[in-house]
């Protein structure tokens, strides 16, 4: 998995290329498209035919319906705000990973009880930060963690210092690559 994970939102099927062109040119492979807008199932099923090279996800993926339509269109990994077991069946069904949101040692024990070894710590920023994540990390030498939420240029490094801690996540990377791209 590559370290950084961009929170996509595409609100309109055009602008998948300039976001998607922006991410690579900033040196990022990865793309978590979020069903957050109606056309995401649609943007993913665009970006895995125009950038196969890339490995597109889905983000804020809180149905089974949602799951279905984002593996569908391609995606290669689905994302939860939180843990839902249909997705976590969903997913497993289609051999796809599956990093659900978890906050609590509850929700990481259900996690692995589904058998999924690396969790979204989300929001990360309101849950704690660093401090919070090295805490409930501790229990579950197994379980490696995608902090997100809060996550920005000042602190990423310090998240990614933290070997538990498999990749960030954050919409700030896509900010940047944008405004990157433009200040060519
Ligand atoms: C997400 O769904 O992962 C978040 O909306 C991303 O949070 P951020 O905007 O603080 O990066």
């Amino acid at each position: 998995m590559e370290k950084y994970i961009p929170v996509v939102v595409i609100k309109e099927l055009g602008e998948t290329d300039k976001i998607l062109t922006a991410l690579k040119d900033a040196g990022i492979q990865t793309a978590e498209i979020t069903f957050r807008t109606a056309c995401a199932a649609q943007a993913i099923e665009y970006a895995c035919k125009k950038y196969p090279e890339m490995n597109i996800g889905a983000g804020t993926v809180i149905n089974a319906k949602q799951c279905e339509a984002a593996l569908k269109a391609g995606a290669q990994f689905i994302v939860s705000p939180g843990l839902s077991v249909a997705v976590a069946k969903c997913c497993r069904e289609n051999n796809v990973p599956y990093y659900p949101g978890c906050v609590t040692p509850t929700e990481i024990m259900q996690a692995l009880g589904l058998g999924i070894t690396t969790v979204k710590f989300f929001p990360a920023g309101v849950y704690g930060g660093l401090k919070a994540l090295k805490t409930l990390a501790e229990p579950f030498p197994q379980i490696k963690f995608i902090p997100t939420g809060g996550v920005d240029r000042n602190n990423m490094d310090e998240f990614l210092a933290f070997d538990k801690v498999e990749a960030v996540g954050g919409s700030f990377l896509v900010k940047e690559a944008l405004e990157k791209m433009e200040e060519k």
